[in-house]
């Protein structure tokens, strides 16, 4: 019988230069989309995949991430002394329970890879989610859960695949399918940014992945070859050879929100999507379209 996946890493250590000045100060991950940070939207869908231990691979001035998802003493007295019900239930919810959190750092932001690393032994030898909270996806069943349950099925090496236009293959780890499958595709080769002359298919790899504890081997040995990043790709390419990994085409929309238009799209559409907003949102949306 394979192992339950119940660990999550979250690699947190980037630099987000992207959003500079903003990411000076405040970590990438606690960008906000309307009224959560990236980093909440990834915790929630990873408790509702069943995991049970979240593993945070921080880096220097991350703190408020941490603070993030502890209790707040202050401000849950003045909530309480208020009366404010909404909002302490609000806050009260993202708190993780004791013993559930574990940060650990990456001292340089040597790549995803390395951040990854950086958790072997926290993860030990166990089957482990990773997850990129800038790679914001909303789907009606949370899209780690719809991996979890492909992991189950193949008890193999799982990772979130979309497909992306051709001229887009240089920003993504694109894969080279098995021929004639469906949702669920073996995966025979994985290539880091690609030309799109040279992309082996319109497949891309996007911020989700659950994989075997080999993976740490892999890592090391391709951190001993590079001075500079370490692809996680690079990774899962050598453990290839030696393990299967299959690609699930998951239901869901995937808002890159490492990047500024990505952000703005996931803010909007979201706010379109929720009931105590859409309406506003929409009449500020044609106001503006009509103006220019
Ligand atoms: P990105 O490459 O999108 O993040 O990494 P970045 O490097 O912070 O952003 P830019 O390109 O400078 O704007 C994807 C995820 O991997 C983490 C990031 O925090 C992000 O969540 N990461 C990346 C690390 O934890 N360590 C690294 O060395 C690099």
């Amino acid at each position: 019988m394979h192992k339950k996946v119940k660990k999550a890493v979250f690699p947190v250590a980037g630099l987000g230069t992207r959003f500079l000045p903003a990411t000076k100060s405040i970590p990438k991950e606690m960008l906000t989309v309307i009224d959560r940070p990236l980093i909440q939207y990834a915790v929630e869908e990873a408790k509702a995949a069943g995991i049970e231990e979240f593993i945070f691979v921080t880096g220097r001035g991350k703190s408020a991430l941490e603070d993030f998802f502890d209790y707040s003493y202050e401000l849950n007295e003045t909530l309480k002394h208020r009366g404010n019900k909404q909002d302490l239930d609000a806050v009260n919810h993202v708190v993780l329970d004791p013993g559930t959190v574990i940060y650990t750092r990456q001292q340089e932001p040597l790549g995803l890879g390395h951040a990854v690393w950086c958790a072997r032994h926290l993860v030990k030898d166990e089957p482990f989610a990773v997850l990129l909270a800038d790679d914001l996806i909303e789907a009606k069943k949370p899209c780690l859960k719809q991996m979890v349950e492909a992991y189950e099925e193949c008890a193999s090496n799982v990772v979130a695949l979309m497909e992306v236009d051709a001229k887009e293959s240089s920003s993504y780890g694109m894969v080279r399918p098995g021929v004639g499958q469906d949702k669920t595709v073996k995966i025979e080769g994985v290539v880091e940014k690609p030309a799109p002359k040279d992309s082996p298919s319109n497949l891309a790899i996007v911020g989700r992945y659950i994989l075997h504890s080999d993976i740490f081997d892999a890592l090391e040995s391709v951190r001993a070859g590079k001075n500079g990043e370490i692809q996680l790709t690079d990774a899962i390419s050598q453990l290839l050879k030696r393990q299967e990994f299959y690609g699930l085409k998951f239901d869901g929309a995937r808002y890159d929100c490492g990047s500024k238009h990505g952000l703005i799209e996931a803010t909007i559409e979201m706010a379109l999507n929720r009931p105590d907003m859409a309406s506003e949102v929409r009449s500020i949306i044609k106001q503006m379209v009509n103006k220019k």
